[in-house]
């Protein structure tokens, strides 16, 4: 993580940015984030990130109109040139005088951003393992809440059983990984659950889906079953920053033969591609 961080106006070194205990984002989680990758210092797709940021404001009713310009300005002096990175954002609702669930009469947001290097995910080339887990989430997982126990326990029980991911079933239908969307390829074609309230609606996603258009790669957005999953010849799961990663094991079966399958492959370099064309 680089030192400077922005606080509330101010740019100071991580070590003197301070929030108060009764800050509703520590007493609550009442607060939302982003996670915005810049490659080579250029802010990735910054449009639908702030799009996203702004649904997500809207959503926990927290009015807050800054323009993608502003939110550039503010995360520029945080990126270091040539370097990849990722700005999270975070936005709660403010410091309240006593502690109360109802919303403060007058809400003063904070707002908090830092910057991190992306380092290349390791299971991004020989692929993950994950296991299938019961979505026991809420109903508003297309908000980007910094609300995350749901989220950090499952993520924290596929680790648990030495894999890097859960993928999360709901009512016998893949919805989304603990911290990322998902991918199959089934009969040839790549599938991806259609946005609802219960997933994020996640911006490597669109930019893959984007891609497969532009590149001729069949295409769906659809239901996947939990058993459809299980036969399917790739799987992948996604995210800002760890981009796509291929999941070689299923709840502790081979996916196909055990490796990236080509489908990956070719996603992934078109993927590398956009990335340099846009930086
Ligand atoms: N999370 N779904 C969930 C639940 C996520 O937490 C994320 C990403 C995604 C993928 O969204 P995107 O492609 O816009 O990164 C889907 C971030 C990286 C995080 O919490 O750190």
């Amino acid at each position: 993580m680089t030192d400077k961080v922005y606080l509330n106006g101010e740019y100071l070194p991580l070590a003197e940015a301070k929030v108060s205990v009764l800050d509703r984002g520590f007493l609550f989680g009442d607060g939302i984030y982003e996670v915005i990758p810049a490659y080579s210092g250029r802010l990735f797709r910054l449009e639908d990130h702030v799009e996203r940021l702004n649904n997500s404001l809207k959503g926990i009713r927290l009015p807050l109109n800054y323009s993608v310009a502003d939110w550039q300005a503010i995360f520029q002096p945080l990126l270091e040139d040539g370097k990849d990175q990722s700005i999270y954002l975070q936005v709660t609702r403010g410091y309240a005088p006593k502690r109360d669930h109802g919303f403060p009469e007058q809400v003063v947001p904070t707002v908090f951003a830092m910057c991190s290097e992306i380092k290349p995910f390791p299971g991004k080339l020989t692929g993950i393992k994950a296991v299938t887990l019961d979505d026991n989430r809420w109903q508003l997982c297309n908000i980007k809440a910094i609300t995350l126990l749901g989220n950090i326990l499952l993520r924290q029980e596929a680790l648990d059983r030495n894999s890097a991911e859960a993928i999360l079933v709901k009512n016998g239908y893949v919805v989304e990984g603990a911290a990322s969307n998902v991918f199959a390829v089934i009969d040839g074609e790549l599938i991806t659950p259609p946005k609802s309230n219960e997933i994020l609606p996640g911006i490597t996603r669109d930019v893959i889906l984007e891609l497969a258009q532009a590149n001729n790669i069949p295409c769906k957005e659809d239901i996947i079953a939990l058993e459809a999953l299980q036969d399917a010849s790739e799987i992948w799961v996604t995210s800002s920053t760890r981009e796509i990663v291929p999941v070689v094991e299923l709840d502790g079966k081979i996916v196909a033969d055990g490796k990236p399958g080509p489908v990956w492959h070719a996603m992934d370099r078109l993927l590398q591609a956009y990335k340099k064309s846009l930086s």
